[in-house]
């Protein structure tokens, strides 16, 4: 399965994913592409929607931890604490600024063999989650900064770059 980034500003990354109603073979198999092509990317995270496929899917995969794929996930419960961190979006590549988001979350979601499973989150993964669950809903993260650090910070964006050959700041 040949999986194409979708990058910013196509119109696809604003369109709310659509429900995935069967978790077939068809899912793991894309689901397994997926996770395929976030590291071949060097992402932690990728959504359905970033391959062109704008179903409630996404993978993540960050340091220390497993690769793991969520589907029709739902935040139910975000900390008070708050931290921010430097993002960066494999469909906004070479691009990264400050976020605040819960430091913690709970999410409930089916993984690729249709089980049901609530999962407790802190740190990276938790900000990996939130950031891949806005995807499903047309939120990029660059929609969380004040006009002027977007501006900024989207300067010298150039979406032809390949987000593999570009080290992380
Ligand atoms: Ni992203």
């Amino acid at each position: 399965m040949e999986l194409q980034l979708v990058v910013h500003p196509d119109a696809l990354l604003r369109e709310k994913s659509g429900k995935i109603t069967d978790i077939d073979g068809e899912i793991v198999r894309l689901a397994d592409a997926m996770i395929e092509k976030m590291h071949v990317a060097r992402g932690i995270g990728l959504a359905g929607v970033q391959i062109g496929r704008p179903q409630r899917v996404f993978v993540t995969h960050v340091e220390g931890d497993t690769p793991r794929v969520f589907i029709n996930p739902t935040i139910i419960e975000t900390s008070v604490e708050q931290s921010d961190y430097d993002e960066g979006c494999l469909s906004i590549p070479a691009i990264y600024a400050g976020v605040t988001r819960p430091q913690a979350i709970r999410v409930q979601a089916w993984n690729e063999r249709g089980r049901p499973f609530t999962m407790d989150a802190d740190g990276l993964l938790a900000r990996v989650i939130q950031h891949e669950n806005d995807h499903l809903n047309g939120v990029l993260f660059i929609d969380y900064l004040t006009e002027h650090v977007r501006d900024t910070a989207m300067a010298s964006y150039d979406p032809a770059v390949d987000p593999a050959l570009v080290s992380r700041r």
